[in-house]
């Protein structure tokens, strides 16, 4: 299949491809865009033979459920058969944005997109260019990131074509991904509302609205008998080919590993550090993850990294952990999702 790319170019304002993209999406074909968090994959939400594709292309396990974009408000009232207060509240607050809510479904919602869960996860992204798509194809549209199944997450659009030119009708390219980690994917249908996958709305801001917030006691668990709620969560995910540890301890520890690690197998492998740790190292096979007080900024460099990591041939990769608060707790579950795992503690030792 040839795909079409579509440029989106700086300070644009209209998109004269757009109608040609909604109607590409309107006939049942795949069309990647940008969102603020990362590219994702779009089909059609209400066509089963679209969306079959979607898991085709990406090869997705077909128990893992889709997330369906919206543009208005209008939109989500088809897809659930209530609007929860705890949905309404949070979509006043923090819509258009980084944050998924799963809601009761309505019989409108084909199998294919919940994986025959009885609830949808839809989100409305506030990405210009996202947002004018559903608009202009009229349809909200199911969207996983669009990579390969478990690569990392496309966040530009380069990744996307790496990963799927030629097995899609379009591509829409734009600059980078403002956040470079996947949203919030928050459970709105019980009485707490209940993180299933941290992200772009991070839990302090959620406490700003909800007077208590859950979090999935499965994504922190290494007992692999505790399921998560959020289907995706069981999958090793983000992952690069290289075997990936990450660190977590006291700079002087992160320090002591990384340079063991980098005497020993020099070449091979690299340090993901911040700047504070990468002063502390030599330069060779040392890669930047910002400042360490801003995980926004790791947030943002990491699929990138670990997809070079990828194009190069790295053999190890080790990544140095964050502070699990604000952004920083997306980051490290993407890290330790990345890395299947492998954690090397301070106090263990
Ligand atoms: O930022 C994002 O959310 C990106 C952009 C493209 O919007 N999309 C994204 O989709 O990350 P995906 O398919 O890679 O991840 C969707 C996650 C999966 O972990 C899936 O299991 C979960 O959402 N999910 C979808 N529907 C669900 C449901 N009804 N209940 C629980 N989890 C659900
Ligand atoms: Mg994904």
């Amino acid at each position: 299949m040839k795909t079409i790319l579509f440029q989106i170019e700086e300070n644009q304002q209209e998109y004269k491809w757009m109608k040609e993209a909604a109607k590409l999406i309107r006939n049942g074909s795949l069309v990647a865009f940008p969102t603020e968090t990362v590219y994702g994959l779009g089909a059609n939400a209400l066509d089963p033979v679209a969306i079959s594709k979607i898991y085709q292309a990406k090869g997705r396990p077909s128990d893992n459920p889709l997330i369906v974009h919206v543009a208005n408000l209008s939109m989500v009232e088809e897809l659930v058969t209530e609007v929860p207060f705890l949905a309404r509240k949070a979509m006043k607050r923090f819509w258009p944005g980084p944050l998924t809510l799963v809601m009761p479904r309505s019989t409108k919602v084909p199998d294919c997109v919940t994986a025959g869960l009885d609830t949808v996860a839809i989100r409305m992204p506030a990405h210009p260019v996202a947002l004018s798509l559903i608009d202009a194809a009229g349809v909200p549209i199911a969207a996983p990131s669009a990579n390969r199944s478990g690569r990392p997450s496309p966040t530009r659009g380069q990744h996307v074509v790496e990963d799927l030119d030629g097995l899609i009708a379009g591509i829409i390219i734009g600059p980078e991904s403002q956040f470079g980690v996947e949203s919030t994917v928050l459970d709105v249908t019980g009485q707490v509302p209940e993180i299933l996958r941290p992200g772009g709305v991070t839990r302090e801001m959620l406490l700003e609205i909800y007077s208590e917030v859950r979090v999935d006691p499965a994504l922190e668990s290494v007992d692999a008998k505790q399921i998560p709620k959020s289907p995706g969560q069981k999958y090793r995910h983000y992952a690069p080919r290289a075997k990936m540890t990450v660190m977590q301890g006291s700079l002087s520890f992160k320090k002591e590993c990384a340079l063991a690690a980098l005497t020993e197998n020099s070449g091979k492998g690299v340090v993901l550090a911040s700047d504070e740790l990468a002063k502390l190292l030599p330069d060779q096979d040392v890669w930047n993850l910002g400042s360490y007080d801003c995980p926004e900024i790791a947030a943002n460099r990491l699929f990138d990294l670990l997809r070079m990591c990828d194009a190069r041939n790295i053999q190890w990769i080790l990544a140095e952990g964050y502070e699990e608060e604000g952004l920083g707790a997306a980051l490290m579950n993407r890290m330790r999702k990345a890395a299947g795992g492998q954690v090397i503690k301070e106090e263990e030792r």
